[in-house]
């Protein structure tokens, strides 16, 4: 099984509530489209249909405003996002079924505790691609969390050969160079390390939290941080071919 995260810096304008990027959206989908027969799975993040209402309801803090509300709300946002990516993926033909992360994940103070892959199984048994994202979740001191597309990747990761991550950035920088390979060593980064990707709301927060968990991700599958913005990127790793992204290795 393939794990493809289609982040919310490539799925949406960050800086611009409740937009979607359909183009992309359509391009991607027709990469994953035109890739070899495979199992797949496809994870979303939240952008700017997910982030904004996290960070109104402080939902990724350990005291959540208006909890009830914000589980309510932010999960609505999400579900609303994710009907405009199921819409490209069926105009494609891709009989992609919707999975709310918040309804398999079960988290402990802001961690992923467990993840109910078992309908994410049934549904690729059947020959649906599931498409799950991130969503508000209940969490066992919390009450609700956020859980990210990446803490998903990271459940599924134990069944995936490849996990594929999809972002605005080339891969992974270190002093300001982007890397063909990323290791346990380099990390953590500095802010000075990574060009360019400061200054957005994201709620589930920066790079070393995302390299952090793709360090774990790769001791289960190949993982890569691919640029989506850029045409046939996500195509070419799909394929196995030559293309400028950083994999991630422990
Ligand atoms: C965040 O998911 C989900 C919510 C804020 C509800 P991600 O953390 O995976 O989203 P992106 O990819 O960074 O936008």
């Amino acid at each position: 099984m393939i794990l493809i995260k289609l982040g919310g810096s490539v799925l949406t304008h960050k800086d611009k509530e409740y937009s979607f990027r359909t183009n992309i959206a359509k391009r991607l989908v027709k990469e994953i489209k035109e890739s070899p027969l495979e199992e797949y799975v496809i994870v979303h993040g939240g952008g700017s249909f997910g982030h904004p209402g996290a960070e109104k309801y402080k939902l990724n803090s350990s005291e959540p405003l208006n909890p009830k509300e914000g589980l309510a709300r932010v999960q609505r946002d999400m579900r609303r996002m994710n009907n405009r990516l199921l819409d490209v993926l069926l105009d494609e033909e891709i009989w992609s079924v919707s999975i709310p992360g918040g309804l398999i994940t079960i988290f402990d103070e802001g961690e992923l505790e467990s993840i109910d892959d078992g309908l994410i199984e049934r549904y690729i048994s059947r020959g649906n691609i599931p498409v799950t994202f991130g969503d508000v979740t209940i969490d066992k001191k919390r009450g609700v969390t956020i859980c990210s597309g990446d803490d998903i990747m990271k459940g599924l990761s134990k069944n995936a050969k490849k996990a594929v991550f999809v972002s605005d950035v080339d891969g992974v920088y270190k002093d300001g160079e982007l890397q063909k390979t990323f290791t346990q060593e380099m990390y953590p980064l500095e802010s000075s390390d990574h060009p360019g990707s400061s200054g957005k709301i994201d709620v589930t927060g920066g790079m070393n939290k995302k390299v952090r968990k793709m360090l774990d991700i790769s001791t289960e599958a190949e993982t890569y941080l691919v640029n989506g913005e850029v045409k046939n990127r996500l195509k070419k790793i799909l394929k196995e071919e030559e293309v400028v992204c950083t994999e991630v290795k422990r």
